[in-house]
């Protein structure tokens, strides 16, 4: 009789906690960071730290092998164009009790990468199609008991030429994200 628990565990080895995300320059990262130290002031909150601020693009959750290599083989197949994008404003969620930063306007060609990656990934690898409607964010605090009083911030300008798969890991101290694998947006198709 085959050992459940050993495949169990075999199995777990080979499993990630995935996402697509755009991912900001260190930069870009740092200047964010410090307009959420700004209007956090001394409040109590749960700050990322600066390096591990990103735009999800679609959430995989826990993958096996395959499943990743089918994520890997969609995002090649598509053909998103580059963007600019000015994160001109910090947001707050009460329900999750999270102070993000985003664009005051979303462009197309964002909109359309995000939409087509999780229809092709639906259609190819079976993910559940998202409900919610894409709201491009940048979580930059959670624990943040109330909405901030001074939200308004100078724009930060992002010139957005790729997307990424992310790997994440917890931690004690937190999540550790690892880039595992990018795909520029130059607008060509694959069999361009
Ligand atoms: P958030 O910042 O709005 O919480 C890594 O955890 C990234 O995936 C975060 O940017 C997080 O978005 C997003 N994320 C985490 N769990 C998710 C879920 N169940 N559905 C969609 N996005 C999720």
């Amino acid at each position: 009789m085959p050992n459940i628990c050993a495949m169990t565990d075999e199995n777990a080895d080979q499993r990630q906690r995935l996402f697509f995300a755009l991912w900001p320059d260190a930069e870009i990262q740092g200047a964010l960071a410090e307009h959420a130290c700004q209007a956090l002031d001394r409040r109590r909150a749960r700050r990322l730290p600066a390096e591990n601020l990103h735009i999800t693009l679609a959430f995989l959750g826990e993958v096996d092998a395959d499943t990743r290599a089918c994520a890997e083989a969609t995002a090649a197949g598509l053909s998103g164009e580059p963007f600019g994008l000015s994160i001109d404003r910090l947001g707050y969620w009460p329900q999750k009790n999270l102070l993000w930063a985003g664009p005051s306007t979303t462009p197309a060609a964002l909109e359309r990468l995000a939409a087509d990656l999780g229809e092709a990934l639906a259609s190819d690898c079976g993910f559940e199609r998202e409900q919610r409607a894409f709201k491009a964010h940048l979580t930059l605090a959670r624990k943040v008991p109330k909405m901030p009083p001074r939200i308004a911030i100078e724009p930060v300008d992002w010139p957005v030429e790729r997307f990424v798969l992310v790997a994440s890991e917890t931690g004690p101290q937190g999540a550790t994200y690892t880039i595992v694998g990018e795909w520029p947006l130059t607008g060509d198709t694959a069999s361009d």
